[in-house]
């Protein structure tokens, strides 16, 4: 059984249906890349999915539990973690006040030893150690983009959900976000990636899925999916990946 499923997820604003009729599955401990030209609708698809939005039809389900509905704050405690594709982190904070926030938040009865211990670990882990008490602003744009999934990380997810962590970065620090991806999940969390980065999608997914005018185009292993004639014609522009 998948850890996550949405079925036939739809949603529309206006005149627009920017989500229609999406099917996924997470499996427990994969890396589901999500890609799709501009205004594809998978940044919806992630906000239906933490509940920043409601659906205006189909079905979520978590650990095999309808989870439709549900807040967002509740949401991340369950277990459903995102990040921003424009970062969220707070500006007048520290990096580790930053990411204290989400350790103190994420896990009802943390004790505030153990929050700080989060903390301190997660920093390390996403390699801010050196900017831990620095301000958010000190920080270069691959290091906001690291905060911004430490954040979510400190709330001890077991699905995490990245939009666009690699948009503005250069080549050496797409790597080490990959790096970064590879070693979150080693840890046991399932992940869905958007990324337009597709050197890091074939790279890092072991499945992708296709969003083009809110619907499923493709679905499949990464190889596939750069072969994909219907995917070459629409995202890739007529070229390979
Ligand atoms: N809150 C909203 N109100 C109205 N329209 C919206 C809203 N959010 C998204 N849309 C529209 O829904 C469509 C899908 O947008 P979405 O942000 O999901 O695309 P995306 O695939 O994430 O694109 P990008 O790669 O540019 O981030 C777009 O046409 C967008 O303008
Ligand atoms: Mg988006």
């Amino acid at each position: 059984m998948g850890i996550l499923e949405g079925r036939a997820l739809s949603k529309r604003f206006g005149g627009r249906l920017a989500v229609d009729d999406v099917d996924f599955d997470l499996e427990d401990g994969e890396i589901l890349g999500l890609i799709g030209p501009n205004g594809a609708g998978k940044t919806t698809l992630f906000n239906l999915i933490s509940g920043a939005i409601t659906p205006d039809s189909g079905a979520i389900a978590f650990e095999g539990k309808s989870v439709g509905g549900l807040a967002p704050h509740r949401l991340c405690r369950l277990g459903i973690a995102r990040t921003f594709q424009k970062a969220k982190n707070f500006p007048g904070l520290s990096v580790y006040d930053n990411v204290l926030t989400s350790a103190q938040f994420g896990k009802k009865g943390r004790s505030d030893a153990a929050a700080r211990e989060m903390t301190e670990r997660t920093i390390e882990f996403v390699g801010l150690g050196p900017f831990l008490g620095k301000s958010v602003t000190d920080l270069p744009l691959a290091g906001q983009k690291r905060l911004e999934v430490a954040r979510a990380l400190a709330t001890a997810p077991r699905v995490l959900l990245l939009d666009e962590v690699m948009a503005g970065l250069n080549p050496s620090e797409v790597g080490g976000a990959m790096e970064l991806i590879a070693m979150i999940n080693e840890s046991g969390v399932a992940v869905i990636m958007i990324e337009h980065v597709m050197k890091a999608i074939m790279g890092v997914c072991g499945r992708v899925m296709v969003l083009h005018h809110g619907q499923k185009l493709a679905e499949g292993a990464p190889e596939d999916i750069s072969r994909n004639p219907a995917v070459i014609e629409v995202y890739l522009g007529g070229r390979r990946a």
